[in-house]
Formats: structure tokens, sequence, C-alpha cells
């Protein structure tokens, strides 16, 4: 008997609906010829499901992405939606998301697909082989803390307040994840934090060292996080894991993405409780500047989907089939725009999906 996968789709904005539309295409495909079904539903997310709904995320999407093994998430946001309140705005669907189905880790990869090398922007022999994996805390921190706030003071100033906080729970379970993926690689783990002016950067330094004392064979450093970011541009190939909160891993997981190319080819698991709720999502935004032009990179969101396939549906054989055809893709000079360089093809959204299939096909002959 075939087993069914549910999942649930929220394209969003942008370039969200764009790119997703390939990735339905994969799953068609998967389903025509490695018999993979899929219980899909969908549902607006962030602008989109403002206008339609009145906020970014509708009581009806949040109940089903609890429900089902796993949400492909487009990306959400534009100017359109620059003056509604933060609790309205297109980001809040995805902040939402996170914190109601618990979604503490936030798996990066920045992986350089070989093809790729000279569309870094550092010297290929610094990214060449690059394979690092940043470990995003995802539910707490200055995302979430209180008090935050605007607030107009007596004089006539204002003042802005958000708050840097973490709890030892959070710090524990997210440093578990890292030693436990670090084992599967190449057994390094970096902290990095502020610990140099911060109490919550202390706090986690400390906890991750007790943490660490349940992995005797995964090496521990430590690094501040202004040198890491400095370090990622340096020597991207000395890191294996990093983790870090939820803000500097918002930061540092741009600058690794861009290491591999561009922002377009990086996917990303947000992933809870083992079984219990997972999305998957492009690290890209929803790039409102080529929206609707068919030039956004599927890459991401095609990769993210494989991640799917690997943590929430356990199909690692299909994962590597498509992680495999995008690598061939790119070796046969397939472009999209943000990718392109002078003598390779430059495809469309769709041509890029058409490639990949045909791609899938080949291999799986
Ligand atoms: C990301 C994005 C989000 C974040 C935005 C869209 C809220 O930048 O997933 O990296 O800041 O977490
Ligand atoms: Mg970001």
């Amino acid at each position: 008997m075939t087993k069914n996968y549910s999942m649930l789709i929220l394209p969003g904005d942008g370039i969200g609906p764009e790119v997703m539309d390939e990735v339905k295409r994969v799953i068609e495909w998967l389903g025509e010829n490695r018999g993979l079904n899929f219980d899909i539903s969908e549902d607006h997310v962030g602008g989109k499901a403002y206008d339609v709904y009145g906020k970014p995320l509708s009581d009806e999407a949040l109940a089903k992405a609890k429900e089902v093994d796993a949400v492909m998430f487009g990306a959400v946001g534009g100017p359109k939606w620059a003056g509604v309140d933060y609790d309205k705005r297109p980001e809040a669907g995805l902040l939402t998301l996170r914190k109601e189905l618990n979604l503490f880790a936030n798996l990066r990869p920045a992986m350089c697909f070989e093809p790729l090398v000279d569309a870094s922007s550092l010297k290929p022999e610094l990214v060449s082989g690059l394979d690092i994996m940043i470990l995003r805390e995802l539910t707490g921190g200055v995302y979430f803390g209180e008090p935050r706030g605007i607030e107009d003071l007596s004089n006539g100033q204002r003042r802005g307040v958000n708050t840097q906080v973490y709890e030892t729970y959070e710090i524990h379970r997210i440093a578990h994840v890292a030693f436990d993926l670090a084992a599967k690689r190449n057994g390094l783990v970096t902290s990095v934090e502020k610990s140099n002016v911060m109490e919550s950067g202390l706090l986690w330094r400390e906890e991750v060292e007790i943490i660490a004392k349940d992995y005797p064979d995964i090496k521990l450093e430590h690094m501040l996080a202004d040198n890491c970011g400095m370090q990622l541009v340096r020597t991207p190939k000395q890191f294996d894991v990093i983790v870090t909160d939820n803000l500097f891993g918002d930061m540092l997981s741009d600058v690794a993405a861009m290491l591999t190319g561009s922002l377009g080819m990086l996917p990303s698991a947000s992933l809870g409780e083992v079984g219990k709720g997972a999305l998957y999502e492009p690290v890209h935004g929803s790039a409102p500047d080529i929206a609707g032009q068919g030039k956004a990179n599927p890459i991401a969101t095609i990769l993210s989907f494989a991640m799917a396939l690997r943590y929430s549906y356990d199909c690692a054989d299909e994962a590597k089939l498509i992680e495999d055809a995008v690598n061939d893709v790119l070796a046969d000079d397939v472009r999209t725009a943000d990718i392109h360089q002078d003598g390779k093809m430059l495809v469309s959204t769709t041509e890029m999906g058409d490639h990949i299939l045909n791609a899938l096909t080949k291999l799986n002959s």
C-alpha cells in the first residue's frame, strides 16, 4: 500500500508563488515516477493573507500547519505592507508559525555546488567543497523577548525597546541538536554569541559547555558573533556546525548563503520536537523587485523540499535524487539570473524547473 504524506503549502508573497510552482511540479513528478503521494492543502500567508483575511495567518491555516507532516513555505513581505502594524505584518505570519509550532531549531546548510564555485564573491579555493551548517535558534531571543515596543517619552523623545532573553532549557535543546548534527558531520561545533558584552551571551556560552560534556567526541569552540562574521568571509571552511541565537543566526546565515554564490540557492528546515511539526523554506525573501518576472531562482525552494523529504518523510533516496538533479543542471551551465555568468545559459524560473525535471528523469532511468 502506498503511504500518503500530508503537506501544507503556503506560497506567500513576491517570488514565493513562482518558486513554489516549481516545487509542485517536482511533487507531481515524484507521484508519477516514484510512487510518492502527497495530500496537499494550500493557503495564503503574509501580505496575501493580510489582504484576503485581514491577518497574515488565518486560524485555519495555523490549525492545518499543526496537523500536517510538514509545511512548505515560500516567502513573505513587500513594500505594499510596510505601514502595517508589526503584529499584522507579513513577517508576523512566519513568526507565528515558528512560535506556535515550537520550531526552535533552524537548519541552514551552506553548501557550495562545485559548478558554482566561480559565482561566489570569494576566491574559488576558499569556497570549493564548502559544507557548513548554520543552526539558528528560532523561537527565542530578541525576536520574541518582552518588553518590546516604541513609547513616547515625556521629553518629546521616543524610546524603542526589544529584549534579548534566553532561558537554560532553550539553550540546552538547541545545543543538543548542534552536537547531534556535528556527530553525523565533521565533529566540530562553533557556538557563537557576544559574551563580551551581553549577559545572555555569557549564559549561552556556559550552558552550551554543560551540554558539551555529554558529547566527549565532539570538539566545541566559542566565537564572538562579530568575529564569526569576519571568519566566515575569511576562511569559511574552518567551520562545521555553527550554533547561534535567533538574531545572529539570521545575519550569519545570509552571509554564509552568499558564499555559495547566491541567496537563491539556500534551503532551510525548521524543526521542533521530533515528529511534531516542521516547516521548510528558502533562506531568501520575497524579492519584490523581481516578483512576477520569471527571474527568480527556484533552487532554494526545491532544495528545501528535498530537506522535507529527508527530515519529515523519511525519503532520503528521493532527497538525494533531487540534489543530484540540481547539481547536474548546474554542471550543464543552466543558470537563472542571480547565478548567471558570461557564457552560461540564462533561463527563467520555469525553464530551470524544466531542466531539473529532465535531470530527474534521466537520473531515475
Ligand atoms: C529569515 C527572514 C525572517 C527572519 C523574516 C522574513 C521575518 O529574514 O527567515 O531569515 O528575520 O527570521
Ligand atoms: Mg533572514
